[in-house]
């Protein structure tokens, strides 16, 4: 497990001491943890444990509970694919095996050169856009913008590629 850099640390910290008064504190820490670093560290987890007084399996339980929190770090760009109803019968599973081909991002997970993380998802509640996939929160309704979506992740490539 790689070991978390003093100014994540510090951010950490931060985000307890601002938060552990308020009510339902342990969300409200996540979230910023997890819009910052990306995942949820392990360490994060003991310092909350420590800070509310409260087992860490309860943070552990919450974090595993809500899909928008992870305890894996995740690449530079996150690519969602809606695999809903939906989308499924509008071809969201080829499109998502092209962007597994394109990234090198295995399915819910992170392509070895940490550029692209890959998660399935269920619907999106943007069924009328079938299928949808989004990158970094943008989204494609792909069968019109298809083409786009895969200039978008050619360039992110590019962009990454030592030089
Ligand atoms: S099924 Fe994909 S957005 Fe609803």
């Amino acid at each position: 497990m790689k070991k978390l850099n003093q100014k994540s640390l510090d951010f950490i910290d931060d985000v307890i001491y601002r938060h552990k008064d308020e009510k339902g504190p342990i969300k409200l820490m996540l979230h910023e943890i997890q819009n910052e670093l990306g995942y949820i560290p392990f360490e994060a987890m003991e310092k909350m444990s420590e800070a509310l007084d409260e087992p860490i399996a309860k943070i552990y339980g919450v974090v595993t509970f809500y899909s928008q929190f992870t305890t894996e770090p995740k690449g530079k760009h996150v690519i969602s694919v809606c695999l809903g109803t939906a989308c499924y019968v509008n071809g969201s599973q080829t499109i998502l095996d092209l962007l597994v081909e394109m990234t090198g991002a295995p399915v819910n997970g992170t392509s070895q050169d940490g550029v692209f993380s890959i998660d399935a998802t269920r619907c999106v509640g943007a069924c009328g856009l079938a299928p949808v996939v989004s990158v970094d929160g943008t989204v494609f309704g792909c069968t019109k913008q298809l083409e786009d979506l895969k200039m978008l992740v050619l360039d992110y490539k590019k962009e990454e590629a030592p030089a």
